[in-house]
């Protein structure tokens, strides 16, 4: 049986390093896993006038059925003023509207966080900054592994990511996060 991974970039920038690393996802995924990334450009600012008068918008419900079928995730967060960039937040703010589908789209969803930025502090804190967030929706963090890119201007050109040690790493990461979905996979959750 194929699992589904779902992959989600917190960055809307044309050759975003976050988007680009995601990309790199893919060249490691193992047999039976199948890679899908889903995006959250099309999604409009939270507006609570919005939901009551014509609910989730069909850019939210995509990914939302994208998340509720997937087997695991992983988001590629940049770092904005040592936290969760804004148009990110307000991404999982509407996928996490009515509250009543958290436990179907989110609960028990697997999650690996990485992240790539050009400073030093190579997203530490946007992924710390993640935490409180996957708690509350009911995901299961993985954290056999840290993928955190510090300097990105060096590792990544117009191909992608071209830098040794860290597709190194990468391979590791996505080989260790999808055996753990094999040992343990999400269960549902009501
Ligand atoms: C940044 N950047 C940044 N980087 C970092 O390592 N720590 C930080 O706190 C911040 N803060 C920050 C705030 C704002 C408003 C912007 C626009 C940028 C730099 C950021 O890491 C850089 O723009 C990355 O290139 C963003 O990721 P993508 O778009 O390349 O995926």
């Amino acid at each position: 049986m194929t699992t589904k991974i779902i992959g989600i970039s917190g960055s809307l920038r044309t050759g975003s390093y976050n988007t680009s690393l995601l990309d790199s996802v893919r060249r490691f995924m193992p047999d039976d896993f199948e890679f899908e990334v889903a995006s959250i450009r099309e999604i409009p600012l939270y507006n609570a006038d919005e939901e009551s008068e014509s609910g989730v918008p069909e850019s939210v419900a995509k990914v939302k059925e994208q998340l509720a079928s997937a087997g695991g995730l992983i988001i590629a967060t940049p770092e904005y003023n040592h936290s969760i960039p804004g148009v990110t937040k307000n991404a999982i703010d509407w996928l996490s509207r009515p509250p009543r589908d958290i436990p179907r789209v989110f609960g028990n969803l697997p999650v690996a966080l990485m992240g790539a930025t050009p400073g030093r502090g190579a997203t530490l804190l946007s992924q710390n900054a993640w935490l409180p967030i996957l708690h509350t929706l009911g995901m299961r963090l993985w954290s056999g592994r840290s993928m955190a890119v510090p300097a990105a201007g060096e590792k990544f050109g117009d191909e992608g990511l071209h830098d040794e040690k860290t597709l190194e790493l990468l391979g590791k990461f996505v080989r260790g996060f999808t055996a753990s979905l094999l040992t343990n996979p999400r269960r549902s959750r009501d």
